[in-house]
């Protein structure tokens, strides 16, 4: 053991270690409240004036940050936030968990991660510790962090600590949150894993060492292909299922009975979020680079992205019953966040369904109590009370997002036909529900 390691070790047992986190979004903030809540001082870094002023009134923005939390780790002192780059100089430690977005072409952007390094860069430090957490392909920490933080001549495992720890929380998870989800750590050598693993053991309840940055980096990708290829496979036997007049989620039902080896995922209008539609195609380019093909990364994506035209042409088939067309058709939308209970628009597939009905001339309205206003392709669309809306009589209802605060008796009640893309509707039998798959509708009336 160093000195410089022993001492960062003796301030991170101690909670005298300074944290500074970098990125202060879904995973960032979260991050800086636990290790404020452990009694560290944490100082928070961000780009973004309004999150900063946020964080240092008090306010959440975060729906997994309880506004008592953040009210209660200001006040303390033990949180603060600021843009200003230079003090991650007084840092003992620097979190970065900035975004890491793909390109129109679908190859990695790590425009943030190499802004974000470039201020540590700029004020790093003999002692210090330097974790990369936001989700990357394998090679990042050690072929685009590590020379720019050595540029200075500071070396690696010896004056400064570099390690990788995936982000693994699942925003709007009620039972698994930053605290109680193992932390995977991969250290650049073995100095860097232990003060890593050291300090993240201040705040997790459990913490596994890896033997790199870069099997740290493999794990958070197979974890996410994992389940990107998994709900391909679930959309691909859904959409069979459709065909065969099988109802597929009375098949998964019955399929997770099984007490081993077998995992239930569940179809729906297509990925959505920060990480599953985007996290596979890192590994994919990265995979690429050295020759090798992801074959089934690149059919799931297929699959789920093909999913939203899979949607409209069941809505196709419910107005088709009442025989109506999309075209001129008054079509309202339940839920347009990317899953149940959050107000993350990122990637949510209520999009891609909203554009795809427009250009075949639906008139749209949504409802959605996370999400007020919605801009998108060129149009703006302000939420609509589900009263308002149901009172209004659309042509068809599509359930993209089951939030749990929508009023389903309400919605069958209407006989309004309806589209379910995610058995919202399970506890109800009425023709006017369209399912994703199975469940044959009543025949048309044919003239
Ligand atoms: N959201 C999730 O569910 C989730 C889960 C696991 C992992 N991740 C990964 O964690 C990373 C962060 O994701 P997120 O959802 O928290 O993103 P986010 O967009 O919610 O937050 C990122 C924050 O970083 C800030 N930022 C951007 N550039 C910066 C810079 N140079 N300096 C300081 N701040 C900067 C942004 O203003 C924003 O506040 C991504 O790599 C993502 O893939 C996300």
């Amino acid at each position: 053991m160093t000195t410089t390691n022993s001492n960062l070790l003796d301030r991170i047992r101690s909670k005298q270690a300074n944290i500074g986190i970098i990125g202060l979004g879904y995973v960032g903030l979260p991050l800086a409240v636990e290790f404020a809540l452990a009694g560290f001082n944490v100082t928070g870094f961000d780009v973004d004036v309004r999150k900063i002023d946020a964080i240092n009134q008090g306010h959440s923005y975060i729906p997994d940050v309880s506004q008592a939390d953040m009210e209660k780790v200001v006040k303390s002192g033990h949180l603060r936030a600021t843009t200003d780059s230079t003090e991650l100089a007084k840092m003992d430690v620097a979190d970065i968990c900035v975004p890491t977005p793909l390109r129109k072409t679908k190859d990695p952007d790590l425009s943030y991660v190499v802004q974000a390094l470039e201020g540590v860069a700029a004020n790093l430090r003999a002692g210090q510790l330097v974790v990369l957490e936001s989700t990357t392909y394998p090679g990042t920490t050690d072929e685009v962090a590590l020379p720019m933080l050595s540029a200075g001549g500071l070396k690696v495992d010896r004056d400064f600590f570099l390690a990788f720890s995936p982000e693994r929380v699942d925003p709007g998870n009620p039972t698994y949150q930053t605290k109680n989800i193992p932390k995977i750590v991969g250290g650049y050598g073995p100095a860097s894993t232990e003060v890593a693993a050291a300090l993240y053991s201040k705040v997790v309840s459990k913490v596994i060492p890896v033997s790199s940055t870069r099997v740290a980096e493999m794990v958070k990708l197979l974890e996410n292909t994992f389940r990107a290829v998994n709900i391909g496979l679930v959309n691909e036997i859904a959409q069979m299922c459709h065909k065969m007049d099988i109802d597929v989620w009375e098949v998964i039902d019955a399929a997770k009975t099984k007490p081993f080896g077998f995992m239930p995922f569940y179809p729906g209008p297509g990925l959505g979020g920060h990480c599953i539609p985007i996290d596979p195609f890192y590994l994919s380019w990265k995979a690429r680079q050295s020759g090798f093909e992801c074959r089934f990364i690149e059919l799931a994506g297929h699959v789920n992205a093909s999913m939203p035209d899979y949607v409209v042409e069941r809505v196709a088939d419910a107005l088709n019953n009442s025989r109506k067309a999309i075209n001129g058709s008054k079509i309202h939308i339940y839920g347009v966040a990317y899953k149940r209970d959050v107000s993350d628009m990122r990637e949510s597939p209520a999009l891609d369904i909203i554009e795809l009905l427009q250009r075949r001339g639906a008139v749209i309205s949504y409802s959605d109590p996370y999400v007020t206003t919605l801009k998108h392709a060129g149009h703006e669309f302000q939420a609509m009370g589900e009263k308002e809306a149901l009172n209004r009589r659309p042509d068809c209802a599509v359930i993209c997002t089951d939030h749990s605060t929508f009023d389903w008796q309400a919605l069958v009640s209407s006989e309004i036909p309806v589209v379910d893309t995610r058995n919202a509707l399970r506890a109800f039998s009425s023709p006017s529900i369209v399912r994703l798959s199975g469940r044959a509708l009543p025949a048309p009336v044919i003239v």
